[in-house]
């Protein structure tokens, strides 16, 4: 038997997943992360506490499979992107925590960059608006920050990678540091176009260059874990960001195919092939896994406040004990009865870009109950979803792309057939789940086993990919409209307040 073995470090857990020939799981071994929040809007990571938990989750797995490091064909990393981590090159020490993707320090750089009028340029450069969520002013931090850093990395001594590169470092025993192009696109300070470090922006940002990690294909030869790890040395064959490697695990490998990830927030990409699209409605172009030099783009929106509007019912509201009973909750009435909830906790993500909106709740009247609000909880993940789709359509429509076919999605609030139902009327186009919902892991199996020979070519992993359950819009056009034009106005109120 061939097996792949996936590491899958997220921001909430590190997990590794062992998966057979035809992309079936055989075990999967998960470790939580302890988040560590030193003043308000700053989050960071222990990268040692990855590194461990991550190495102990491949051990776990692989026995948990009853199989040993020489039956694994290749491994292939996936993770949380953008998080940044600066460690000396010698001692292979981190010189700071991580800082995460989710953190705001870099923000007054930001505000500077936009007064400066750098927005044109970054975004012509890497497809991204300038942001504190990407990594390039979370470097600037550390360097500025930590004393002596900014003289060692001056003299080539420190290195800086987001969590794959850390991965590899350590997995390879100090002896690659690199990178895949999509991990290296969340940068702000990467030329999507060559696939290359951008030394204007380097220079803008006041990053050395030395520090840089060297960029590959998410399918490409990363070298080989040290043998004590394991128990063998095992060859490393694909790196991807995990949104994109959730791309790549649900066969969207040509223009016009799209995934949305329903995790604590979403995240949904539609693939535009060779063509770099800038986005007119707030969507960023980034690097999608590339098999070869060839570069490989998808257009990209987030919603910050996906399946954790759930956890605000049970632990805010305390509406349900459990996640799993708001779909009970939420069926208990035939429709939300006009209640919209927008779940702006933290501000509006893409393609609203409100930092400022609050969570808000519209439409209530005297028989309104619980369950609507419930209802529309659910609702909204969908709404915020639908909105990303009809920003992505408008951009598709003007480069004179055909729109998204079908939506296929993935993530742990997938199962909730409720929702995938809502979301396959708003949106007028099946919403498709497939057999296999670990698609982040998966996408960074099949990368490490397409490089490693296992597959003939993406053709072959198109034929693995089933549908587990179609979901057909049964809503009409104009009643969906309606709807859209009613979440719309909640948007507005949520943006007032
Ligand atoms: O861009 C951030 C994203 O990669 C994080 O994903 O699943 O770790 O929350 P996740």
């Amino acid at each position: 038997m061939t097996y792949l073995l996936a590491l899958d470090q997220g921001t909430s857990s590190s997990r590794s997943i062992v998966f057979d020939r035809q992309g079936a799981i055989v075990s999967l071994a998960q470790r939580e992360l302890p988040q560590i929040y030193p003043q308000p809007g700053w989050v960071e990571h222990d990268p040692m506490e990855i590194w461990r938990g991550q190495l102990a989750t491949a051990q776990e797995a692989l026995a948990k499979a009853g199989i040993g490091a020489k039956d694994v064909a290749a491994l292939g990393i996936t993770n949380q992107r953008e998080t940044a981590v600066v460690w000396h090159r010698k001692t292979g020490q981190p010189i700071h925590h991580a800082i995460v993707w989710q953190d705001r320090r870099g923000e007054p750089l930001c505000a500077q960059l936009r007064e400066q009028g750098h927005a044109p340029l970054i975004q012509s450069r890497t497809g991204l608006l300038i942001d504190s969520y990407f990594s390039g002013t979370k470097i600037r931090w550390l360097l500025d920050n930590v004393p002596g850093a900014r003289q060692q990395a001056e003299r080539g001594e420190l290195a800086f990678g987001t969590i794959d590169s850390w991965l590899l470092w350590q997995l390879t025993g100090g002896a690659l540091h690199a990178t895949d192009v999509s991990n290296a696109s969340r940068t702000m300070l990467f030329d999507v176009h060559g696939n290359e470090w951008d030394q204007e922006l380097l220079q803008l940002l006041q990053v050395p260059a030395s520090m840089m990690p060297k960029v590959l294909p998410s399918s490409a030869g990363y070298g080989r874990t040290v043998e004590t790890l394991l128990g063998a040395p095992v060859r490393i064959g694909g790196v991807a960001g995990d949104q994109q490697s959730a791309l790549f695990g649900q066969a969207c490998f040509r223009e016009g195919m799209a995934k949305n990830t329903y995790g604590t927030g979403c995240f949904l990409l539609m693939h535009t092939g060779g063509r770099f699209q800038q986005s007119a409605n707030g969507l960023l172009t980034t690097s999608a896994a590339q098999t070869s030099q060839q570069p490989q783009y998808a257009m990209e929106g987030s919603v910050f406040v996906g399946g954790a509007v759930v956890q605000w019912l049970r632990d805010g509201l305390k509406a349900i004990e459990s996640s799993a009973q708001v779909q009970a909750l939420a069926e208990s009435v035939p429709d939300a009865g006009g209640v919209m909830l927008v779940p702006a906790f933290t501000g509006l993500g893409a393609p609203y870009w409100k930092p400022d909106a609050r969570g808000t709740i519209t439409g209530l009247t005297r028989g309104s109950t619980v369950a609507h609000i419930a209802r529309a909880a659910l609702e909204s993940i969908a709404y915020q979803s639908a909105a990303l789709l009809q920003a992505m359509s408008r951009d598709a429509t003007a480069a004179g792309s055909a729109p998204v076919a079908e939506l296929r999605v993935d993530g742990g609030a997938c199962v909730n057939n409720l929702l995938m139902q809502f979301q396959a009327d708003l949106l007028g186009i099946p919403v498709v789940r497939p057999a296999i919902t670990e698609t982040t892991a998966l996408g960074a199996a099949y990368l490490a086993g397409l490089s490693g020979g296992v597959f003939a070519g993406p053709q072959e992993l198109e034929k693995l990919w089933k549908a587990e359950r179609r979901f057909t819009p049964t809503l009409s056009r104009d009643r969906a409209g309606e709807l859209m034009q009613r979440w719309e106005h909640a948007v507005r109120q949520a943006t007032l307040a």
